[in-house]
């Protein structure tokens, strides 16, 4: 029969989740790598192009991400009663890590459409500083919220 190959809804609605969420986190890992080569680049091989791009993507990337996951999977963890950590000062802690993330994403965005336009307003050693600064807590930021979302979408399955 057709209708054993259709997953019940609540199991349906956990797989889109999932896919949801890796999608937007390789797409902030994939972020994370075009920042480190322009970090890299600096100062002499940077692309202005790339900058660009970069600097219009960056704060939609970081927002869409943010969005989905206070909006959808803090919800979710709330819901699982996971016992190993302290789910409301952790959610309490990754909204105040979005936040700066945020804040952080505009101003490098900035710099970055500078750098697109050929007329730096920060210096390469400066620029590269912050990049790494972004990146690195970005990666953080999400290999912990990876082990933390696993127990969601474990717990749904
Ligand atoms: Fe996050």
């Amino acid at each position: 029969m057709g209708d054993k190959m259709i997953a019940p809804v609540r199991n349906r609605e956990s797989l889109d989740n999932k896919k949801m969420y890796l999608s937007l986190r390789d797409e902030q890992l994939s972020l994370c790598i075009v920042l480190e080569e322009i970090a890299d680049s600096l100062p002499e091989r940077v692309d202005a192009a790339v900058c660009k791009h970069v600097a219009k993507t960056l704060p939609l990337i970081i927002e869409g991400a943010h969005r989905y996951e206070e909006d959808v999977i803090f919800p979710l963890l709330e819901k699982s009663k996971i016992s190993s950590v302290d789910l409301k000062t952790t959610i309490k802690r990754l909204k105040i890590e979005h936040l700066g993330d945020k804040c952080f994403a505009e101003e490098l965005s900035e710099v970055l459409a500078s750098y697109g336009k050929g007329m730096p307003n920060l210096a390469a050693e400066a620029t590269g500083y912050m990049l790494r600064g972004f990146f690195e807590a970005l990666r953080r930021h999400i290999a912990f919220e990876a082990e933390l979302f696993a127990n969601v979408f474990d717990f749904e399955f």
